[in-house]
């Protein structure tokens, strides 16, 4: 595969066609969860229908992946990085769906121009579907962050009946996947829509080691624990603390599993559809 270049064949996309994602340097390549993401999509294209958003879009491929639905009308992409919108709207006219995938810069819900802001606003109670692969937000707080913050923005765009299909990984834990039903009472939780077998947790990936240390520090701060598997024995757990320093000892990652979960905006708020 050159390099730059993702081409998701139509097996992975599950019926949505195949996508060829350009990620230049500079800009989000696509990563196992991204993957999972797109299979959740496509496992799932019933689920999807009318307005969405996709929180983090990157180079724009779950943006693309749900605007190939034939009931999705629109999709919005809302990313930080100027250089990755860029792409994504190539990439969007690339894999023919320019006309119902579009992205703005913003920093979370909050675009970062006038028209942009007045063009989520006219969105707010309108959303059908939410997908969001969001960042690990660690060594700051638990790398939970940026999932809270999907969340706590999710309900003023989702209409009654929308959904979230949040990207969170296995070794999260349960109890920090439904603590983000105390962020918005109006969400049920309805499981998990796409997950990988147990893989490595490749602790030789920067970004992975930096969010295994940063899990440890929150263990020792006294934070919720995480839970990993054993390389060695798959029907062991290992916590964070015993995770990183399994791999120091002897260079093998802890096994994990990428999942995308569902919510769905059960209720309305304050009388409001
Ligand atoms: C894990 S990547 C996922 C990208 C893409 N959705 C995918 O699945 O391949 C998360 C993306 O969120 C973006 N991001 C980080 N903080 C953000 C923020 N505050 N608001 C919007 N996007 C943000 C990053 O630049 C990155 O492109």
């Amino acid at each position: 595969m050159p390099e730059g270049i993702s081409v998701l064949t139509e097996e992975l996309t599950l019926g949505l066609g195949p996508l060829e994602i350009h990620h230049p340097r500079g800009t989000f390549a696509l990563t196992p969860a991204s993957l999972t993401a797109v299979e959740a999509i496509g496992r799932n294209q019933d689920r999807f229908r009318g307005l969405g958003l996709d929180w983090g879009s990157g180079s724009g491929v779950l943006a693309i992946a749900a605007a190939r639905i034939g009931d999705v009308e629109e999709v919005v992409g809302l990313e930080l990085e100027p250089a990755n919108v860029r792409v994504a709207r190539i990439n969007a006219e690339r894999n023919g769906v320019g006309d119902k995938a579009r992205f703005l810069v913003a920093d979370s819900y909050t675009p970062k121009s006038p028209s942009g802001r007045a063009a989520l606003a006219a969105l707010e109670g309108r959303v059908d579907f939410i997908v969001a692969n969001p960042p690990s937000s660690s060594p700051a707080d638990d790398g939970f962050g940026f999932r809270r913050e999907v969340v706590r923005g999710a309900g003023r765009f989702l209409k009654t009946g929308g959904i979230l299909a949040l990207s969170v990984s296995w070794q999260y834990g349960t109890s920090r996947v439904m603590g983000l039903l105390d962020l918005d009472p109006t969400l049920d939780y309805a499981g998990v829509l796409a997950s990988t077998a147990w893989v490595p947790f490749d602790m030789s990936r920067p970004d992975l080691l930096t969010d295994v240390e940063g899990y440890a520090a929150e263990e020792e701060r006294g934070g919720l624990p995480y839970a990993f598997r054993h390389p060695d024995h798959p029907g062991r757990d290992l916590t964070a603390i015993q995770a990183r320093d399994h791999y120091r000892a002897t260079g093998a990652s802890p096994l994990s599993r990428w999942q995308s979960h569902l919510f769905v905006r059960a209720r309305c708020r304050n009388g409001q559809g």
